[in-house]
């Protein structure tokens, strides 16, 4: 179990310098809009996983007109104390400490402290592209598996070459095909070691989201989860040698893992299509609490939960139901942003749990 007990932020986005200190379990941070509720809790984000929940690029992190930022968080962990230090300088370069000891690979300090995070835009996950889901399975499965990490960047890497090379071959009017069979066999191992992975990991999370989805909703609407991969019919390298004439003719490649998706249904329909507006958000939640759960099991830990704006976004049962879970069934610790401090504060006081509000 840990708790996140101070957080102290210097030229972190919208903070010149603030310090805070959570004591409690459960805790609520309200603020009109513009004041940093979700800079804070992103802040927080940034501590377990080197990078802004919200921003690629860490010069953007950095208040304006200020080049670099400092983080430096406390965590109580067990009966010991754990001081994270996070240094972005204007360098460009960035540095993760843990008890003042240097990483030299940030990718090792991920899963240490596992995170969730829930924020408004996230709805994105249900109705966009692809590739939103792939990083959602990538940040759950990076952190309970330091091997799929790095299996990944692998993949990212000779996938990249890979598709360099096809286009070259266009450009210069001749192929060199014992070139892309290296590339291909380079790209099977990392492939198909994802390929188990995310398969392993969807069959787990599917009970958590059916389980979440009826509580949260609150009706007998089935929910049902696809893990989509072109692996599923074929091995990898049966897949590549299918895909390349096509991959010639498109210079990029066709097969592979970076084409996976999940697919949901509601009362066997597509869900991307079909859902309304609050079936998504109650799936989103669903995802998010299933994603929770695993890594609790995977770390034997709670992570920590930061939920960005939840008010909002649910009505009062679904809101109550949701608190529940998390503030009393739950044993990490959450963060909940609101822009009405009352509100929160009755939200909290019904649960009849310690609690500690933060007014920015
Ligand atoms: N790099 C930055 N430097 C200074 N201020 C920033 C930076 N990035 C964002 N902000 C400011 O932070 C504020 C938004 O903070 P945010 O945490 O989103 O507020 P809230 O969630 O409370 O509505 C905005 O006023 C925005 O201008
Ligand atoms: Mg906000």
């Amino acid at each position: 179990m840990f708790f996140l007990s101070k957080i102290s932020l210097t030229q972190f986005k919208n903070y010149q310098f603030s310090s805070f200190d959570f004591t409690e379990r459960v805790i609520g941070i309200c603020g009109l809009n513009g004041k940093g509720k979700t800079n804070l809790l992103d802040a927080a984000y940034y501590c377990c996983f080197t990078k802004s929940y919200f921003t690629k690029a860490d010069a953007l992190n950095a208040q304006f007109d200020s080049d670099g930022f400092r983080i430096e968080a406390k965590l109580i962990n067990g009966d010991k104390t754990d001081g994270i230090v996070c240094i972005f300088r204007g360098t460009g370069k960035k540095e993760i400490l843990l008890n003042n000891v240097p990483y030299t690979k940030l990718s090792e300090h991920i899963g240490k402290y596992p995170a969730v995070m829930v924020a408004p835009d996230d709805i994105s996950l249900i109705t966009d592209g692809s590739e939103e889901r792939r990083r959602f399975v990538d940040t759950v499965l990076s952190q309970m598996d330091g091997g799929y990490l790095q299996q990944l960047v692998i993949y990212n890497k000779v996938l990249q070459q890979r598709n360099s090379l096809l286009k070259s071959f266009a450009e210069q009017g001749k192929t060199d095909w014992q070139l892309l069979e290296v590339l291909d066999e380079q790209l099977i191992l990392p492939g198909e070691f994802i390929f188990a992975k995310r398969k392993a990991f969807t069959e787990a999370l599917i009970p958590g989201v059916q389980k979440f989805y009826s509580r949260i909703a609150d009706n007998d609407e089935v929910i049902t989860l696809q893990y989509d991969s072109q692996l599923n019919e074929s091995s990898f390298y049966g897949l590549l040698n299918n895909y390349r004439q096509k991959d010639f003719t498109l210079q990029r490649s066709n097969a592979g893992i970076h084409k996976d998706d999940l697919l949901f249904q509601l009362n066997g329909q597509v869900f991307k299509t079909t859902a309304s507006q609050g079936q998504r958000k109650s799936l989103l939640f669903a995802l998010k609490l299933a994603e929770f759960e695993l890594l609790k099991e995977n770390k034997g830990f709670a992570p920590l939960l930061l939920l960005d704006d939840v008010f909002e976004k649910l009505d009062d049962t679904r809101m109550h139901q949701l608190l529940h879970w998390v503030c009393n069934e739950n044993s990490g610790q959450v963060f909940i942003t609101d822009t009405h401090k009352e509100r929160l504060r009755e939200a909290f006081e019904k649960l009849n749990t310690a609690y500690q509000i933060i007014e920015l």
